[in-house]
């Protein structure tokens, strides 16, 4: 075979359509992929582990908010998409899609053990002409220390035989605007090879792709977004507690710094950081630095002010039921929103979740409500339910704390029943009346 000849094949393939692909974790990343392949005229096998996903993927219903089940329909009953929960002929496959968790462990050191799995199922099957691809966000250096290590055990030459890339997912559930295809993939290969494969795939259903020169520099590119993120707002959630000190409204201060066109750059303070990006990804290039004996001192930091918020919350909702001379322990208080951000259902690291246990702590009443996830497992593996929001239940409380923003609440019909509110969003912003019973975070 002429050295480039896999690398043709399966360029006509993916060209023409004919070419399988399949995506390991239909999860919040995966499921949204599968449906632009789909969409973009290719056959996908979507593999998850988890059978109730595999179950409602084949049901054509979707469990992801991001992906309407009108939309995924369609296409399971075209036979474009199907789901297994094995990993039965992924040597049939011409592309595989590596979609599965990177949480952290409890010592917030990377837990790559889902993607080990994944490749442990793979590996036996691999054979020349695939084009592997890692999506889940890790520490520079594992799809060539991890990934290709597996993928090339059995004599295969990645470039020639096998193609391997790393390629950062950039989904932000509940962006209106932004979605996979609008969203530019950046595309990272072990070789030239293994680049142009995985940027011709993503471009035949993505209408940016930006290649780049390795695959550590694409590790690298999504843990800078995303640092960028968790220290800004650790900056910002700094200020608030500058405000705070100084007698400050910082959404105030935001407000005016934001009318300067250049140079500044909005975030805002809140409960605190959750999902299952932001809060965990910038340690896991804290613990590659670590390695290489070097201090990721801003991600440390960020980490410490934004872990740090709940309690905050805690402290300015005992400071307000201590004006109205209550404590905290025996008070019934009504958290609005679990979510880890506004109209999306994930509570995955939600400091709300955090802040709820915190008061429970303290001997508070605690009741929440969120239309999109109105139940919760809590860190001793209970699960909490929420309750309606009606006007009565606004009123029994000693004191309603808003921790999500969501957009379908009212808040000022949530203002007119609650006594008071500790709003940590600024949800409140356009409330007229009632506003002597806010206090802002
Ligand atoms: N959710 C986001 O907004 C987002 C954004 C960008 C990047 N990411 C990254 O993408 C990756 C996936 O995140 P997600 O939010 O889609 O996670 P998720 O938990 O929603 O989905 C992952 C899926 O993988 C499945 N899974 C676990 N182990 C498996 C295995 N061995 N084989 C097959 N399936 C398996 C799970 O059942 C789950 O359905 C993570 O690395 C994450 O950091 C997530």
């Amino acid at each position: 075979m002429a050295p480039n000849a896999h690398l043709t094949a399966l360029t006509r393939r993916i060209v023409d359509r004919s070419a399988q692909l399949g995506i390991v974790g239909l999860g919040y990343v995966g499921l949204p992929l599968a449906v632009e392949f789909a969409q973009a005229g290719f056959r996908v096998v979507g593999i998850d582990v988890d059978e109730r996903k595999v179950k409602s993927v084949n049901a054509g219903t979707s469990h992801i908010e991001d992906v309407a089940t009108s939309t995924l329909r369609p296409l399971v009953e075209k036979k474009l998409i199907r789901a297994q929960a094995d990993y039965k002929g992924c040597d049939k496959l011409d592309a595989i899609l590596i979609a599965v968790p990177t949480p952290l462990r409890k010592t917030k050191d990377p837990d790559i053990s889902y993607i080990v799995a994944s490749l442990a199922a793979i590996a036996p099957q691999v054979r020349a002409g695939q084009l592997i691809i890692l999506e889940s966000t890790t520490y520079p250096g594992t799809t060539e220390e991890v990934v290709l290590p597996e993928l090339t055990a059995s004599g295969l030459r990645v470039g020639r035989d096998v193609f391997v890339a790393f390629s950062p997912e950039r989904v932000d559930p509940g962006n209106p605007v932004y979605q996979t295809k609008n969203t530019p993939k950046v595309v990272g290969g072990v070789t030239p090879s293994c680049t142009k494969a995985a940027a011709l795939l993503y471009g035949q259903a993505i209408d940016h792709v930006h290649p780049v020169s390795s695959t550590q520099a694409a590790e690298m590119i999504k843990l800078l977004e995303n640092t960028f993120r968790a220290v800004n707002i650790g900056l910002v959630n700094e200020i608030a507690l500058m405000c705070e000190k100084l007698c400050l409204d910082v959404w105030e201060v935001i407000d005016g710094a934001a009318t300067k066109p250049f140079g500044f750059m909005r975030f805002y303070p809140g409960p605190g950081i959750g999902g299952h990006c932001i809060p965990l990804d910038p340690h896991y290039l804290a613990w590659k630095l670590k390695t290489l004996n070097y201090s990721a001192r801003f991600i440390e930091l960020a980490s410490e002010i934004n872990g740090h918020m709940p309690e905050v919350v805690v402290r300015r909702a005992s400071a307000i039921l201590n004006q109205a001379k209550k404590s905290v322990k025996g008070s019934k208080i009504f958290v609005l929103g679990v979510a880890y951000k506004k109209d999306t259902g994930d509570v995955r690291e939600s400091p709300a979740l955090d802040v709820i246990r915190l008061l429970q702590e303290e001997g508070a009443i605690v009741s929440f409500n969120d239309p999109y996830s109105n139940a919760f497992r809590g860190e001793d593996g209970r699960v909490e339910k929420g309750i309606a929001l009606t006007s009565k239940s606004l009123a029994a409380a000693d004191l309603v704390v808003i921790v999500t923003d969501h957009s379908v609440y009212d808040y000022a019909s949530i203002v007119k029943s609650a006594k008071r509110v500790l709003d940590t969003r600024n949800a409140t912003r356009a409330v007229t009346s009632g506003r002597s019973k806010i206090e802002k975070l």
